[in-house]
């Protein structure tokens, strides 16, 4: 990626708290770039710093040291004397709690930002600017009415015209869906892309939810403890997890440890305590060495009659659900229960003698010391690709 088409360049954040005379070191040698009109997100759980990074790079935070280019622009940087105050930053941003201003109608809380503008901005203009605002997060026509007559998804969508009526450079966007019910927010989620697509706006997103993370995002960033783990497009993450953090973290797994046997047909055998399983391994693996293989509930089959291909390995149901739109269905095999999804129409019931069939392919094979092998992931052929 060539960093002059970087929109933002985060380079070794560091920014620690004193909290109870105790430090806590929130954001622990952080680097990101992301392109422009790229939709890059910050996931990871409660506590892992995401907060802090957005804030930082909003400026509402002084980092330790590190530097952050926004547009090309130095905004922060380990020299105290270059510091770009948050209001200089051409950035749009939405919170949690969307910070609406209740006793304020919904176009003034939309004219706010231009109001305090250091660039004057004439009337006639901020009525035309706020209107397409309101438009563009379909409130066209509520702008007389008071902030909190407006439904939840209605005060998020006017944060959010708040935040895009300057046309900023950077949108960030931190857990913007979380205080709407789930409907809701998955309903806001497609929605929120899709005017994110349309604007090409850069946005940094921050959210805890997998789901929402998978989604939208074209790369996403997994924190823990202050750090990116791992980073990469949402298929990627998925299929090709570089730790049992990430696999664990994204999605539902069966984590199965395992030690190397030896080679078998181009591939590993490898010895777990649901028995012998063949995959392939990262380069440098030797018999003897301990590694873990993930295997994603969706990828394994349950068959009556024994299948002919893949690992194959006899199993009792341990447990059966109906969930509506799919089946869990427990599977007990040798020492394990492997944990499956099944087409909602099958039906098995608890003790039933079952053959267990994981294609080859979806064993994920990690090692602490050699990293991850997994089959390539499939491109995204969708214009998930930023735009040029
Ligand atoms: N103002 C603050 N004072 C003290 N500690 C803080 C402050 N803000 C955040 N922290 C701590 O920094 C860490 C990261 O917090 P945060 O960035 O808010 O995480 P996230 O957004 O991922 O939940 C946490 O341990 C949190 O308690
Ligand atoms: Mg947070």
């Amino acid at each position: 990626m060539s960093s002059e088409r970087s929109a933002v360049l985060v380079t070794e954040l560091e920014k620690s708290y004193i909290d109870r005379k105790e430090q806590v070191k929130a954001v622990n040698g952080v680097s990101f770039h992301i392109q422009e009109g790229e939709f890059y997100t910050l996931l990871g759980p409660s506590g892992c710093g995401k907060t802090t990074t957005l804030r930082c790079v909003a400026g509402l935070e002084r980092t330790d040291s590190g530097q952050i280019v926004v547009d090309g622009k130095v905004v922060s940087s380990h020299n105290p004397t270059v510091f770009v105050p948050p209001h200089k930053r051409d950035i749009g941003m939405v919170f949690q709690s969307y910070a609406i201003w209740p006793h304020m109608t919904v176009f003034e809380n939309v004219a706010f930002p231009l109001r305090v503008s250091k660039q004057r901005v004439p009337g006639h203009e901020i009525k035309r600017r706020v209107e397409e605002a309101l438009t563009l997060v379909q409130l066209e026509g509520y702008g007389g009415r008071l902030a909190t007559q407006l439904s939840g998804g209605q005060q998020q969508r006017l944060a959010l015209a708040r935040a895009l009526v300057r046309e900023p450079k950077l949108l960030l966007l931190d857990e913007p869906l979380s205080n709407l019910d789930a409907k809701l927010r998955e309903y806001m989620r497609a929605e929120l892309r899709d005017l994110q697509r349309r604007l090409g706006v850069t946005t940094i997103y921050v959210t805890h939810d997998q789901i929402e993370a998978l989604s939208m995002s074209n790369r996403i960033a997994l924190m823990s403890d202050g750090k990116i783990v791992q980073e990469g497009r949402p298929r990627e993450l998925y299929q090709k997890p570089a730790t049992q953090f990430v696999a664990n973290f994204l999605g539902s797994t069966n984590l199965l440890e395992a030690t190397v046997q030896g080679p078998l047909d181009a591939m590993w055998s490898l010895e777990t305590p649901a028995g012998q399983i063949r995959a392939a391994c990262p380069s440098g693996v030797k018999p003897g060495d301990k590694v873990t293989i993930s295997i994603r509930p969706e990828s394994l089959g349950i068959h009556t009659q024994e299948p002919s291909s893949g690992n194959v390995l006899p199993g009792e149901i341990d447990m059966f659900m109906f969930l509506g739109e799919m089946a869990e269905c427990r599977v007990r095999v040798g020492g394990s229960v492997l944990r499956t999804r099944q087409h909602p129409n099958v039906n098995f019931h608890h003790g039933e003698r079952v053959f267990v069939q994981i294609p080859v392919e979806s064993c994920t094979v990690i090692s602490d010391e050699y990293g991850v092998a997994a089959p390539e992931y499939q491109e995204e052929t969708e214009p998930e690709a930023v735009p040029a």
